[in-house]
């Protein structure tokens, strides 16, 4: 493996072991409108979904979002640390488990959803074929993940300052964009429904907001001093601007099985 090769299953392990619940914490307030990428997500579920799984739930903010009398929502998620919070905020049921091989029972479950996990989980296709396998027909998957667009120009100069900083980009395992979906859904029986983006913006008032959203990326193989010099350009806005907005483009994906 060359040195900027990532074994991503051990850096996941590792970040979500120190970092357990900081997706939340981040995407919890970032905004759009008076809504946060859960609620949005949420909205895509239907109010006679009655068992929900959320896949890679991390620290369970969808099942507190989804909750609901007379629906279960599984929380599933490969990280013991991510679980233990989840279970200290929500009634579960908390699934210890691999995305790649659920442990349930064919046309189970009645919609699935996944906040940053289609794009995190590896590779794609086998997590849609699982994701397929469980669904009830007629059942929905209804994922949020990163995108590159919608940003408006001021975005884009923020962004870029601080991507010149670390001298990269956060990254994830998974294609930016999510490059191949539509067809790994026709492959695995599912059809595409809604495709649709949101920005969010979290916004720093603070050096500890600055050092909150800059933890929350993956940037393996990046220098914390690089990390280090990203809080401090928005540190230095911040005492400038009072706020400053960072973009966090979304997409909304829903397919139906
Ligand atoms: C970016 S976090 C998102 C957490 C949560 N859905 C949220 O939006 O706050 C990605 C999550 O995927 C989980 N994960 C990574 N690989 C996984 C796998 N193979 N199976 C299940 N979960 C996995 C991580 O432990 C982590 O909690």
């Amino acid at each position: 493996m060359s040195s900027d090769e990532v074994n991503w299953r051990a850096y996941l392990a590792e970040f979500h072991r120190e970092r357990a619940g900081i997706a939340e914490a981040v995407l919890s307030r970032a905004l759009a409108g008076d809504h946060s990428p859960y609620r949005w997500l949420a909205r895509a579920v239907s109010a006679t979904a009655g068992t929900v799984l959320d896949l890679a739930c991390g620290s369970g903010p969808m099942s507190r979002e989804l909750a609901q009398p007379g629906r279960t929502v599984i929380g599933l998620d490969l990280s013991e640390y991510e679980l233990a919070l989840a279970a200290e905020r929500g009634p579960g049921p908390w699934i210890r488990a691999d995305a790649l091989q659920l442990p349930f029972r064919d046309a189970s479950i009645d919609v699935v959803t996944s906040s940053m996990g289609l794009v995190v989980v590896q590779p794609l296709s086998r997590v849609v074929e699982e994701v397929a396998r469980v669904l009830r027909p007629g059942g929905v998957l209804a994922a949020i993940a990163p995108a590159i667009r919608p940003l408006g120009p001021r975005d884009v100069r923020v962004l870029t300052s601080i991507n010149g900083r670390l001298r990269t980009k956060p990254q994830f395992p998974g294609p930016v964009e999510l490059t191949g979906f539509a067809k790994t859904l026709a492959q695995c029986g599912m059809r595409p429904v809604e495709d649709a983006r949101e920005r969010y913006r979290f916004s720093i008032r603070s050096r500890a907001d600055a050092e909150l959203v800059m933890s929350a990326l993956y940037l393996p193989n990046t220098r914390w001093s690089r990390v280090e010099s990203a809080i401090q350009y928005l540190e230095d806005r911040v005492k400038k601007h009072d706020v400053v907005d960072v973009a966090i483009p979304m997409r909304r994906l829903v397919a139906i099985k």
